[in-house]
């Protein structure tokens, strides 16, 4: 069961840095480790500045790169992008899947931005987690926030191999700091979309089984009907 803690956040509490392994649910392909609480070291800090760049064509190519991991390993995720989907084969080609790459990559920049300001990077994940909540009737599940996990690492450490000895000690800090940061960022996002779902309950008076029933994000057999519906 992964663990979320609603309560006690405290983004000025430097010594609150907090990792939760899930190690029980963890398989060699999920990652379920939560970080509530991040305060990155200086020397965290500049490894991440030092290997992230404002150049576009860096930002597409790790953009594209982390998009296509997601859409080879889990082809049904495609369709959650009509505009990308509908050029079908020639979906890498299209100026929707490069805006896509574009919008998701600006997400990293502004947490490189923001790595001395916890408290504000934190807010701004969670409201684009937030939003996540809207494609659910496309058929979007909480289960994609892992994806993503396993997609950024595949393109960044690719990235990194493609200048840095993995032999060298400056690696291992490296890969150790893009690992927190991954891990922070879908804790936040997946507390916004949480966050999200609970307002929209709060805001209708079904019971939860009924509301749940007809959300597409618990039900599989509503994903579908509304997919086919939007088509
Ligand atoms: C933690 C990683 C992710 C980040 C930082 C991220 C970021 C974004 C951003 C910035 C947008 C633009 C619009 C907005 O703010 O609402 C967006 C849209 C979207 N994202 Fe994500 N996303 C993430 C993970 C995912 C995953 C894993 C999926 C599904 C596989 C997904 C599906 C979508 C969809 C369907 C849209 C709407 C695209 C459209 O306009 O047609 N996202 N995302």
């Amino acid at each position: 069961m992964n663990c979320y803690n609603f309560t006690h956040i405290n983004h000025n509490n430097q010594d609150k840095n907090r990792f939760i392994h899930n190690d029980e649910e963890n398989t060699e392909k999920e990652d379920n480790t939560i970080c509530i609480y991040w305060h990155p070291t200086s020397s965290e800090i500049g490894l991440l500045r030092e290997t992230w760049s404002d150049d576009i064509d860096f930002l597409y190519n790790i953009g594209s790169q982390i998009y296509i991991y997601i859409f080879e390993h889990n082809p049904d995720t495609i369709e959650l992008f009509p505009k990308i989907h509908k050029h079908g084969e020639r979906w890498k080609d299209s100026p929707e899947f490069r805006a896509q790459s574009l919008k998701f990559v600006q997400t990293l920049t502004m947490c490189i931005e923001l790595l001395d300001k916890m408290d504000r990077m934190a807010e701004n994940l969670r409201t684009i987690g937030e939003h996540h909540v809207q494609y659910a009737k496309r058929g979007f599940k909480p289960i994609y926030w892992n994806i993503f996990y396993d997609a950024l690492k595949f393109s960044l450490f690719d990235h990194l191999n493609s200048f840095i000895e993995s032999s060298d000690q400056k690696y291992h800090d490296i890969i150790n700091a893009w690992n927190k940061l991954a891990h922070y960022i879908i804790t936040q996002m997946k507390r916004g979309y949480v966050h999200k779902l609970v307002k929209e309950f709060q805001e209708q008076d079904d019971t939860f089984s009924i509301w749940a029933g007809r959300h597409p994000s618990f039900s599989s057999a509503t994903h579908s009907k509304e997919k086919k519906q939007e088509k």
